[in-house]
């Protein structure tokens, strides 16, 4: 007996209709998707102020928190971030901001401290966000120390995944309601014992949705990709399952026809597909046969974002093989990004020419159905982040 999901037996059933019948998931109807939703400025802001600061998002592997002590900082939301292990092992998230004039307090991406000093005045902090000292501090009268500590942030680890909501929360954010629908996926991928093979970031010249579709449909794989990743699935077949408001989007391999021999108690789901985990708002898990993307996409100004990656990968390579395999397979996945990204920056190059009042969603383009519902949910306060009864 496989050790595979109920889901994953759905997903293989389903898949294997599709290759007999010639046929692939659709959603009812074509959709119209205003361009002016990629091009407004003041569109972006609303989804700045809803997407990138009342959910959560991933900021890091745990692998990078291993320590006491261990830090990293993130600033891609535009909330500086700041995310310790403190004496207890406990992860804690900051806005990386000084209680004094504001000054960023850790600085780099990453490091190994037991306070933070900030670098204007010298103000220092521990890594529960306490304020432990001040210089001359008589020169602030009675101040209250406990009411200065850096602002605190909902912070969670799951999945060997570290996330942050890049917003103060009055009530606890129930993290595990919010995730459920795809929990059982990721605890089974075990990135706990992952480590970080790469991790990388790309500066794009796009708005962030348009980084975003790229991952959320195959239709364009044998024409954006046709020398690289067309080769490696079905053309245009795949699987969506709406775990609202997150996807999980199965694409198969073309080893996939093999199951359909195969006694279904025997099945396996790994081998036969890379599934692309769209997790709301803005981060992907995409699950090769053997290794994991962990990615996320910010937008950074009007008609940019930045795309940051970690690959991560079962165990530190033991030999030179085994680095060069990951190594190929981060060199193809480098390329194959790079085809998306400079698609993206060619249709930011139109957006504004009139061309298309609308871009039209194919009814096989699932991903962007349900992405788009699920972003406009939440931009008009329909979608919230779970809290826990108070
Ligand atoms: S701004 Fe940080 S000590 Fe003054
Ligand atoms: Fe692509």
């Amino acid at each position: 007996m496989s050790d595979i999901s109920e889901e994953e037996r759905r997903i293989i059933a389903r898949m294997l209709e599709h290759c007999e019948a010639g046929t692939t998931d659709m959603v009812d109807d074509v959709g119209e998707h205003p361009v002016s939703n990629y091009a407004d400025p003041t569109r972006l802001q609303q989804e700045i102020d809803t997407l990138f600061r009342r959910f959560p998002i991933i900021v890091g592997h745990s692998s990078q928190l291993a320590q006491t002590g261990d830090y990293l900082t993130h600033t891609a939301t535009g909330v500086p971030m700041l995310v310790t292990r403190n004496t207890v092992g406990e992860l804690n998230a900051f806005i990386n901001v000084c209680r004094h004039r504001g000054m960023l307090v850790a600085q780099g991406e990453c490091g190994q401290a037991r306070t933070f000093t900030c670098a204007y005045h010298n103000w220092s902090y521990d890594l529960d966000g306490r304020l432990r000292g001040l210089p001359q501090a008589e020169g602030f009268g009675e101040i209250d120390k406990d009411q200065l500590g850096l602002v605190e942030l909902p912070a969670f680890e799951r999945f060997g995944l570290i996330w942050v909501r890049p917003s103060v929360s009055d009530q606890p954010i129930d993290i595990d309601t919010w995730l459920a629908p795809m929990a059982k996926q990721l605890d089974s991928l075990d990135l706990t014992h992952h480590v970080i093979f790469k991790t990388w970031s790309i500066d794009t010249d796009m708005n962030w949705r348009l980084a975003l579709e790229g991952f959320q449909e195959c239709y364009h794989f044998c024409s954006a990709h046709k020398n690289t990743a067309c080769a490696g699935y079905l053309n245009n077949q795949s699987v969506f399952l709406d775990q609202y408001p997150h996807v999980r989007h199965a694409v198969p391999l073309p080893n996939i026809a093999k199951l359909a021999d195969v006694n279904p108690t025997d099945w396996s789901y790994r081998p036969h597909f890379m599934t692309q985990n769209f997790l709301f708002p803005c981060n992907f898990a995409q699950v090769m046969t053997d290794h994991v993307y962990i990615h996320s996409i910010f937008p950074t100004g009007p008609g940019k974002c930045v795309f940051k990656c970690m690959m991560l990968i079962p165990e530190t390579p033991a030999t030179e093989k085994a680095a060069q395999h990951w190594e190929r397979n981060y060199q193809v996945v480098r390329t194959v990004f790079g085809e998306d990204f400079e698609i993206g920056q060619q249709i930011q190059l139109g957006l504004n020419s009139g061309a298309n009042e609308h871009f039209l969603f194919g009814r096989y383009e699932y991903g962007l159905h349900l992405g788009r519902r699920a972003i406009d949910d939440a931009v008009e306060g329909k979608l919230l982040c779970p809290v826990k009864a108070a």
